[in-house]
C-alpha cells in the first residue's frame, strides 16, 4: 500500500485491513477497517500522527522507507490499533520523540514497553512548531479511553481525531464520498464504543466548535472534507433525547416468543411507533447497538431456559447495560414452559439503565388471543409514553 498525498505538507500513511471481521474479540467488522496515520512536514521538523495496528507494522515501515527523518511521533490514543507500531517506528528513528497526553504515558510504557525517556508529555492546548506548520494538542478524555486527545494542524485547519468521529470501513477511497454508507458505519461505531461517553463527547464537540475545521482526518475510515456532516451527526447521537423507536432484541426456541414479538411489532406499528427487531440467534450485535443510539424503549423478548432468560437475551442485556443507551423505558415479554424468573434475572443485569419498567408480560406455552390482547395493551402503554417524548 503506497502513501497518498493530501496536501503539500500532509500525507496519508497506514493500512487497509480488508479482512478483519472482529475487533476486541467482540465488535463485528462487516466492512473491515483502516488504520490511518498521517505524516506532517514542516520546514524544519516532521511529525507522524498515530501509527497502525501491530499486524500492519511492516506495511507502515515499508512506507517510511522514503522518509529519512521523523522528529515526532504523536500518540493520540494508546490503544494498540493506533499505537502498536510505535516501538518499531521509534526504533527506526532513534532521535524521534513520542508526544502524548499525561494519562497515556503509563499505558504506553506498560503495554508496549516503550522507554519513558523517549516520551514527552504535551499539555492540553500545547503547540509544537514544525517550522511553517504548527500542531496543537487538545485533550479529549474518554473518547473512549481516559487518555485520548486529538491533534489540530493550525495552518491548514485539519483535525486528526483518531477514534473520535471515525468509522470502521475498509475502502480504497481516501475521502468520504458516500455519506450514506459512511454515516451508517459511523453511527454503528459510535454505538459500539462511544455511546457510554455521551457527556464527554458533547463537551468535546463544544471545544471543537471554537476551531475552524476544514478537514477531519480520523484514524479509522475515510477523511471528512465536509466536517459539518459528521460533527452534526455526533451532536444528534450524543444528545439525551431518544426517538420514537422500540428496539426488540429477541430469541425464540420453539416459536412462541417469536409469535409474541410479531404481535408486539404489529401493534406498535399500528400505533405509530417505529420498531427495530433483532433475532439474537442470528444477529449482528452492531446493528442492535446502533438501534440503541435512538431507541426510547427496549423490549427484551426471551423464553425461559433453566429457570432464567435465554443466555443470548442475557448477553443482550449485559451489552445494553455496558453501552448505557438513552432509552427511557424497558419491558420484557416471553414464553415459558414450566416457570422461571426471567424478568427478575434480566432486571439484575441492567443496573446502569435509568429506565421506567413498563409492565412485563410472560405467558405459559404458545400464545393465544388473551396473550395477544395483553401484548396489544403493552403496545398501547409504550405508544402513550412515546407521545410524551
Ligand atoms: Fe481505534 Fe480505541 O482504538
Amino acid at each position: 500500500m503506497k502513501t497518498r498525498k493530501i496536501t503539500d505538507n500532509l500525507t496519508w500513511f497506514g493500512a487497509i485491513d480488508w479482512d478483519r471481521r472482529l475487533f476486541d474479540s467482540l465488535i463485528p467488522l462487516p466492512d473491515g477497517t483502516t488504520y490511518n496515520a498521517y505524516l506532517v512536514r514542516g520546514n524544519e521538523k516532521t511529525a507522524l500522527v498515530d501509527t497502525v495496528d501491530p499486524s500492519m507494522t511492516d506495511v507502515l515501515l515499508r512506507q517510511l522507507e522514503d522518509v529519512p527523518c521523523v522528529d515526532y511521533v504523536i500518540s493520540n490514543h494508546a490503544e494498540k490499533d493506533h499505537s502498536g507500531a510505535i516501538p518499531a517506528v521509534l526504533n527506526r528513528y532513534p532521535d524521534a520523540v513520542l508526544l502524548t497526553s499525561d494519562r497515556a504515558v503509563n499505558v504506553l510504557v506498560d503495554s508496549l514497553n516503550i522507554d519513558p525517556q523517549r516520551i514527552r508529555v504535551v499539555k492540553d492546548k500545547e503547540t509544537v512548531d514544525l517550522g511553517s506548520r504548527t500542531l496543537e494538542f487538545l485533550y479529549t478524555p474518554w473518547v473512549h479511553w481516559p487518555e485520548t486527545m486529538v491533534t489540530y494542524l493550525q495552518e491548514e485547519n485539519i483535525l486528526f481525531s483518531c477514534d473520535f468521529l471515525g468509522c470502521h470501513i475498509a475502502s480504497s477511497e481516501l475521502y468520504v464520498t458516500d455519506k450514506g454508507r459512511v454515516g451508517e458505519a459511523a453511527k454503528r461505531y459510535f454505538a459500539e464504543i462511544m455511546m457510554p461517553f455521551r457527556v464527554h463527547i458533547r463537551k468535546h464537540l463544544d471545544t471543537l466548535s471554537k476551531y475552524p475545521i476544514k478537514m477531519i482526518a480520523p484514524s479509522h475510515g475515510p477523511i471528512h472534507t465536509d466536517p459539518t456532516f459528521i460533527l452534526d451527526a455526533y451532536r444528534e447521537w450524543s444528545a439525551e433525547e431518544p426517538k420514537n423507536l422500540v428496539a426488540i432484541p429477541f430469541v425464540s426456541m420453539h416459536g412462541s416468543t417469536a409469535k409474541m414479538v410479531d404481535c408486539l411489532v404489529e401493534n406498535l406499528i399500528d400505533k405509530g411507533v417505529n420498531v427495530e427487531r433483532y433475532d439474537l440467534a442470528d444477529s449482528d450485535i452492531g446493528k442492535l447497538a446502533t438501534a440503541l443510539v435512538d431507541a426510547a424503549t427496549i423490549v427484551v423478548a426471551t423464553p425461559t431456559v433453566l429457570g432464567g432468560p435465554h443466555p443470548l437475551a442475557a448477553y443482550a442485556a449485559v451489552l445494553a447495560n455496558a453501552l448505557k443507551p438513552k432509552a427511557k423505558y424497558l419491558s420484557v415479554i416471553g414464553s415459558y414452559g414450566w416457570g422461571g424468573k426471567s424478568v427478575e434475572a434480566l432486571a439484575g443485569m441492567i443496573p446502569n439503565l435509568k429506565v421506567e419498567v413498563v409492565e412485563p408480560y410472560l405467558t405459559k406455552g404458545s400464545p393465544d388471543k388473551t396473550d395477544c390482547d395483553a401484548i396489544e395493551k403493552l403496545a398501547e402503554d409504550i405508544a402513550a409514553r412515546h407521545k410524551a417524548l
